[in-house]
């Protein structure tokens, strides 16, 4: 890659040297995976980080959601959106679920409460909403229509690492919810993720599930997966979590300049922070009126990756257009109205920790026609 290229992320690193000193604790214990110090350590450093009571480590944030819906014994259909990774979709097809496309909201791209009580069948059994670009969905309605029906809520929460609304985190709703480490994310494990639920008897199953359903050394309980974190990514990701207040708060200053520079440029829109509600700025989405603008979205893209600018059109295209999933009744442009229009319309800008003055400048000189 050209030195001059702008990346729409860089990874959060720790202080080589303090790692080097805790590699030489993993060699010297010759403990390197199966619960060892570390993993223990992490588990209890991002619970207190989280204000979750329980958490369990996980190798990415695919895994976590594959297991929840496994742990809850979801069967036959489970509501989601299609404005998200694939991996949210995947894992409702991996558990051989039907997923049924709801629309989303266009102040947060979450799914829209108001739209989920008419894709409900006999045959749903959950709900996986996604807090997408770390935007809180609306968590009370979503509980209260899964009260009113029996469903269970697992959240994709792969981007809400730190996420709080009125002090909460949003890791402490519905049944379960997932993160991911993933090295784009705010916070990582070079590759990671996790579990968060809320008693020890369902953290104790989880354990369980994650290390191929072993209760012990003789007893399997159930048919679990190998989703066991090493001592390396959690020595790793406690370093990382030193460091991610920081991290956090030099995104929100990229996020100001943005609002600032962009605030008045006909065309271009952008979420504002919401009244009550910690942010981690994980992503900067833009969405381009062509009209208004005077340039397509995909024009935009092309003429900021001309100029070494990589931002991404995330999420473009949309789960429900993906040949495994297009067939589906839900995944019809005409159900899909403002995911629709979102997808075809985003562009995240480069947002880190590390972006300097420079290049943020360079990028909104870009946008500023
Ligand atoms: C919304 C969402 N869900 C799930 C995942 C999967 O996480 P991972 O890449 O860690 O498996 C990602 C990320 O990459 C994501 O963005």
């Amino acid at each position: 890659m050209n030195k001059e290229t702008i990346t729409v992320t860089s990874p959060l690193l720790p202080n080589l040297d303090e790692f080097h000193e805790m590699l030489k604790e993993i060699w010297a214990s010759k403990w390197i995976t199966n619960n060892g110090s570390f993993h223990k350590r992490l588990e209890q450093a991002l619970a207190e980080y989280l204000k979750v009571p329980y958490i369990s480590l996980f190798t990415n944030g695919t895994l976590p959601l594959l297991t929840a819906l496994q742990a809850l014994r979801i069967t036959g259909e489970v509501i989601t959106t299609p404005y998200s990774f694939v991996a949210t979709t995947h894992s409702i097809w991996w558990n051989g679920c039907k997923p049924v496309f709801v629309d989303i909201e266009e102040s947060t791209c979450g799914i829209d409460p108001n739209k989920i009580e008419a894709a409900i069948t006999p045959k749903t059994t959950a709900i996986m909403p996604v807090h997408c670009y770390g935007k809180p969905v609306n968590m009370d309605a979503i509980q209260a229509i899964a009260d009113k029906y029996g469903l269970k809520v697992i959240y994709d929460a792969a981007h809400a690492f730190g996420v709080e609304v009125n002090g909460e985190s949003v890791l402490a709703k519905g049944d379960m919810s997932t993160l991911s480490f993933h090295a784009t994310k705010v916070y990582n494990t070079l590759e990671g993720g996790a579990l968060v639920m809320h008693d020890e008897k369902t953290k104790q199953r989880i354990d369980y599930l994650k290390n191929f359903g072993f209760a012990g050394e003789t007893e399997v309980v159930a048919p679990g997966i190998n989703s066991k974190v090493d001592e390396v990514r959690s020595a790793y990701g406690l370093l990382n979590l030193k460091q991610v207040d920081s991290a956090i708060a030099a995104r929100q200053k990229v996020a100001i300049r943005y609002r600032e520079a962009l605030r008045n440029v006909p065309g271009i829109r952008f979420f504002d922070d919401i009244p009550g509600v910690r942010h981690n700025y994980s992503y900067f989405p833009i969405f381009v009126d062509a009209e208004k603008y005077g340039m397509t979205r995909d024009n935009l893209y092309f003429k900021m990756k001309e100029h070494g600018v990589l931002g991404r059109r995330y999420f473009y295209p949309l789960i429900s257009s993906f040949s495994t999933y297009r067939g589906l009744p839900s995944a019809t442009s005409e159900n899909l109205p403002v995911a629709t229009k979102m997808a075809n319309t985003v562009i995240c800008l480069p947002l880190h920790h590390a972006l300097s003055k420079d290049d943020i400048e360079k990028i909104i000189s870009i946008i500023i026609l």
